[in-house]
């Protein structure tokens, strides 16, 4: 699909990085999402808009807005030692960058941004979703325990956008 498609995005398809959920799984340990987020068939998560998001692609492709989304993904493993949270995703657009921000604890009053985005590269997927590659920060490095290099990719952002 290639057609230069506008309108909103209704739903945020991230699945944060597909070895990291499988380190996850193999160890043994848990991964749920819930409050707005749930499981994608691929083994992701799909995080549902705001109303007040007002990410959308212009007719010419371009992104632009605010995108708000909510919904809470936790990795737990280690007998506990492991505990990541990532809730409420915010993807921010500005003519000078584009990141990813998300909120790492319960009462959701540390954000970080855990990803730099390549708006550049935008492009449809075979699922007809935008897909935003993306790479890590050093907070978002931190969060994950330190394992990742800064500028690792993690899984592309793939946005659902209504016509
Ligand atoms: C008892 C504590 C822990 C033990 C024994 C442990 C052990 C390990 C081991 C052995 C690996 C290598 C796995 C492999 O190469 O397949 C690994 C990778 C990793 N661990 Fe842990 N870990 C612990 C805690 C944590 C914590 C607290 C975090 C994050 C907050 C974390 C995040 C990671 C990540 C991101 C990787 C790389 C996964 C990948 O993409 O391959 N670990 N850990």
């Amino acid at each position: 699909m290639s057609e230069p498609r506008g309108g909103w995005v209704s739903t945020l398809d991230w699945g944060v990085k597909q070895t990291f959920r499988s380190y996850v799984h193999g160890v043994g340990g848990a991964i749920l999402a819930r409050g707005g987020a749930t499981r994608s068939g691929d083994g992701g998560f799909t995080f549902l808009a705001e109303e007040d998001s007002s990410l959308r692609r212009d007719a010419d492709g371009t992104l632009v807005g605010l995108g708000r989304f909510r919904g809470e993904v936790t990795f737990e493993g280690h007998g506990g030692i492991l505990a990541v949270r990532l809730a409420d995703p915010i993807i921010e657009i500005t003519p000078d960058a584009a990141v990813m921000s998300v909120a790492e604890d319960l009462e959701r009053r540390r954000r970080i941004v855990i990803a730099h985005l390549d708006i550049g590269a935008a492009g449809w997927d075979d699922e007809g979703l935008v897909s935003v590659p993306a790479i890590l920060t050093l907070e978002g490095s931190q969060l994950l325990g330190d394992h990742y290099p800064i500028r690792t990719p993690l899984d592309p952002l793939r946005l659902r956008v209504e016509a």
